[in-house]
């Protein structure tokens, strides 16, 4: 089963708007997640999907005004937790050291963790060989210190999202191509296959995303599905991103 995950990012503005685009999305090899707001909503109303949060904090509880425990959120019923996203990344200065402790928590809370991984558009035209370097140095620094052993029972996902791919509300903006994102899936995956890491993490790609190209996206085997922003948010896209054949 190949996983459709989506990333509302801050939208969409109302419960109402937030309900009526999970209820469509309700199947089992959906991952929804939508700003923390509607977090209890959705979980208590979605059926077959699971319900991740886009950030969290690295402490349980404390002095920490506006952060979001992942304790907290593992009480709600979240399943997910999404770290490290280019966004998190670029605006809000988070470090791979930050990303490090931020996967410690999830886990240690109970959550599942699909990090996020992707370099810029400066590195790709460097080449391939510069994004490989990049995306390694990216898995090493987050992943630092997590052993698989210590996390039994929670389950790892990677997503590329080349930080050039990912669109910024423009309608046609670039997508990574089928077999390059298979082929950086691919290269993932043996860098995190030997011990110590969590062995055989599923690896997805995200970045401009859409009913036009998803099937694409989901075809090669490296590609464990596929991490969706913007088109998730539009309902017709929405239902046709549903109904495509993996
Ligand atoms: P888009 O699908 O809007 O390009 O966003 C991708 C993304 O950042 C998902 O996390």
């Amino acid at each position: 089963m190949k996983i459709l995950a989506f990333n509302w990012k801050l939208n969409p503005l109302t419960e109402r708007e937030a309900l009526s685009l999970s209820s469509l999305s309700d199947r089992k090899d959906v991952i929804l997640f939508p700003p923390a707001v509607f977090l209890d909503a959705i979980v208590q109303r979605t059926k077959r999907a699971e319900v991740g949060v886009q950030n969290l904090f690295w402490e349980a509880e404390g002095a920490f005004t506006g952060e979001l425990s992942p304790v907290m959120a593992k009480s709600l019923g979240v399943r997910w937790a999404l770290v490290g996203h280019s966004e998190r990344r670029r605006y809000f200065e988070e470090t791979d050291e930050m990303v490090n402790k931020k996967i410690k928590a999830a886990f240690a809370a109970g959550l599942n963790v699909i990090l996020c991984v992707g370099e810029p558009r400066s590195v790709r035209e460097r080449g391939i060989r510069a994004a490989r370097a990049f995306i390694r140095k990216q898995l090493v620094s987050d992943l630092s210190g997590i052993r698989s052993s210590e996390f039994k029972g929670r389950d790892l996902a990677i997503a590329y999202e080349p930080i050039w791919a990912i669109s910024e509300g423009a309608a046609h903006h670039p997508s990574d191509t089928p077999k390059d994102s298979a082929e950086m899936a691919k290269f993932i995956k043996q860098t995190l296959s030997p011990k110590p890491y969590p062995l055989n993490p599923k690896v997805l790609y995200g970045g401009s995303v859409n009913a036009k190209n998803i099937a694409a996206f989901l075809r090669p085997k490296e590609i464990d599905g596929v991490l969706i922003g913007g088109a998730s948010l539009q309902k017709k896209e929405l239902v046709k991103i549903l109904s495509t054949k993996s």
